[in-house]
């Protein structure tokens, strides 16, 4: 018997030794799984008389049932220190700060977030937002604007063009929002009231220019529109944006091949101590162009110039955020630093709205 006593001790010792379950499965294995020492000790037992099995098999049996406990008593030890091991090393610190997710860090452009203001105001008088392509025809962009062929105005817009197509036309970027008006007005049945935010181009660069910059149009057709309803629009607008009570605003004669008359506002604004300061001060600030809607335009986007006149008026956007921001230099605005969007950026969550307040 001593063959078992010594396969006792030293499987016995094996478990006792084991420090993890997969050792323990591996000293299990050994002795009792298909090939292991007491597997292979029982297959002895039909060689042998009915005598020595009697004693040999209760033998190896109380081996067997002693290695079995040991090995079940082992797996409890086992498994609990791994538990409270694991529980040891996964415990969480409520007392840590959270730390700052995506929404935390990141920022709304002035840009973006100027353009959801410019829409909650104009919308809640009743404009609705009208898109066209960057990428836009010669006749939109000009023609149908009443620019002539050859009119010095269109020099005027620096424009980027694209190579002529087979049948001679040529595309361009946008130089101007004003294409979206031609759009809306052979797309919509008048009463028209839409604005028109997006991105403009024009090849120009240096500290109040760069070559892709944001403008907003506006447009009105409408039986009876006249130049009262515009002044009033851009007057509520103007208090609404800048967050002020009363702005005085001054209307001087210009020229736009699409509008008739035409004419470029300034708005009241104090400079003293080198800040702007809008409703109040005797200074004034250039802000946007605007007009009656020039007849030959709405002729040529298919309406009777004599059943409905209308107004439109164009600003940029870019202008309008470094003004209430007191951002300095254009160029910054589409370097993509972040450590500039971290300083001049809008926290996502942060929707202007009117009765929240489109201050940003
Ligand atoms: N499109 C003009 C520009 O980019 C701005 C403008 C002026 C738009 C008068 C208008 C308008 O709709 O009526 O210089």
């Amino acid at each position: 018997m001593s063959d078992l006593s010594a396969l006792e001790t030293e499987t016995l010792t094996q478990i006792a030794a084991s420090t993890d379950e997969a050792a323990l499965e591996t000293v299990r294995l050994s002795a009792l799984g298909k090939k292991g020492a007491i597997s292979a000790l029982l297959a002895t037992l039909g060689k042998m008389s009915p005598e020595e099995r009697k004693e040999r098999g209760a033998a190896i049996n109380v081996l067997k049932d002693k290695v079995s406990d040991a090995l079940g008593q082992r797996k409890s030890v086992l498994k609990k220190a791994a538990l409270e091991a694991r529980l040891k090393s996964e415990t969480v610190d409520v007392s840590l700060p959270t730390r700052e997710n995506g929404q935390d860090i990141g920022r709304i452009h002035p840009i973006s977030q100027v353009m959801d203001e410019l829409t909650a105001i104009f919308a809640d008088m009743g404009f609705s937002i009208a898109e066209g392509p960057d990428v836009e025809t010669d006749d939109y962009n000009f023609t149908k604007l009443n620019f002539p062929l050859g009119h010095p105005a269109r020099e005027m817009h620096d424009t980027f063009f694209f190579n002529p197509s087979e049948d001679g036309t040529r595309k361009l970027l946008r130089t101007h929002t004003s294409p979206v008006q031609v759009r809306t007005m052979l797309a919509q049945k008048p009463p028209i009231r839409v604005i028109c935010p997006g991105r403009t181009y024009r090849c120009d660069s240096d500290q109040t220019h760069t070559p892709m910059f944001h403008q907003v149009e506006g447009l009105v057709i409408e039986k009876g529109a006249h130049m009262g309803h515009l002044k009033w629009i851009l007057e509520e607008f103007c208090k609404a944006f800048f967050e002020v009570p009363h702005v005085k605003m001054q209307f001087r004669p210009s020229f736009f091949p699409f509008t008739e008359p035409s004419m470029e506002v300034d708005i009241q604004c104090s400079r003293k101590g080198g800040e702007i300061r809008f409703g109040e001060g005797t200074d004034w600030l250039e802000i946007l162009g605007c007009g009656m809607v020039h007849p030959n335009v709405i002729r040529n986007c298919g309406l009777d110039p004599d059943e409905y006149t209308g107004f439109a008026w164009g600003m940029g956007i870019d202008r309008l955020a470094m003004l209430k921001y007191g951002i300095s230099d254009l160029r910054q605005m589409f370097e993509g630093d972040v450590r500039w969007l971290s300083h001049y950026g809008f926290k996502a969550l942060d929707v202007p709205t009117l009765a929240g307040g489109v201050g940003g």
